[in-house]
């Protein structure tokens, strides 16, 4: 979380983005998971962060935080509440949490709204603005929002997110004019196939559990046999 918030900063020096918007493919990928922590380490480094729950269709930010059950985004976007009023200070630091409130008949409206553009740059005159959205490929509400952002973080699956539904992804941010701003790769396995596939085998094959190095000849798995042959 820590190297993503470097990498947020450093991207564009002489204008990073304010506004981020993180979004996946498909359901599931970690979305609300990374933008929580994505806005508590954004926090925690002193920076004022407002994270919104821009999922109305799925909201989790309110059960993340633990905040309690009433009005949110939608609420302020349908003019029964103000941002002041629904915002909720987390700890004692630089972040607010926004839930998302009613879930409206229409989010994508919702969200694509000038009203929702107009809050989200007034916000961030005063904080970096984190915006948990909805999946790209089932709904647009995630492209709409995002633009009205300075971009989006597409979260991604290991072993599960292709080529081709990443492209999908992009595609429908592209076609909406929204920024990709970068990719987060989550569910990295550390040990296990999953992390051979990323090049961690040599770990696996190498290393115990407790980091000790296996004496030689001991080497297990698949690389046992050939090691057997081999020789
Ligand atoms: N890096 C991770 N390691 C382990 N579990 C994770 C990780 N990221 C997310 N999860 C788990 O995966 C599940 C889905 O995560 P999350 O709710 O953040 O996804 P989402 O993309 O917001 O889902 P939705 O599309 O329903 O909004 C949760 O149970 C979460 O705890
Ligand atoms: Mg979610």
């Amino acid at each position: 979380m820590r190297e993503l918030r470097t990498n947020l900063v450093y991207m564009d020096v002489d204008n990073p983005p304010r506004i981020i918007v993180v979004t996946s493919p498909l359901p599931g990928d970690g979305k609300s998971t990374i933008s929580s922590n994505l806005a508590v380490t954004l926090a925690s480094s002193g920076q004022p962060v407002v994270l919104i729950d821009g999922d109305l269709r799925r909201p989790m930010i309110g059960t993340v935080f633990g905040l309690p059950k009433g009005a949110g985004i939608s609420d302020v976007l349908a003019g029964c509440a103000t941002i002041a009023e629904v915002a909720q200070r987390f700890g004692n630091g630089q972040l607010l949490v926004v839930a998302a409130g009613k879930v409206p008949p229409n989010p994508s409206e919702v969200l694509g709204s000038a009203r929702m553009r107009e809050l989200l740059k007034s916000i961030a005159r005063e904080a970096i603005v984190i915006v948990d959205a909805p999946p790209l490929v089932p709904v647009t509400d995630a492209a709409v929002l995002a633009h009205s952002a300075d971009g989006a973080i597409i979260v991604g699956t290991v072993g599960k997110t292709t080529y081709e539904v990443l492209g999908k992804a992009i595609g429908n941010l592209e076609r909406a004019g929204a920024r990709a701003l970068g990719l987060v790769l989550n569910k990295v396995p550390r040990r296990g196939s999953g992390a051979a596939y990323y090049g961690y085998q040599y770990h696996g094959d190498y290393y115990r559990n407790d980091g000790q190095e296996l004496p030689t000849g001991t080497v297990r798995g698949d690389n046992a046999n050939i090691y057997a042959k081999s020789k």
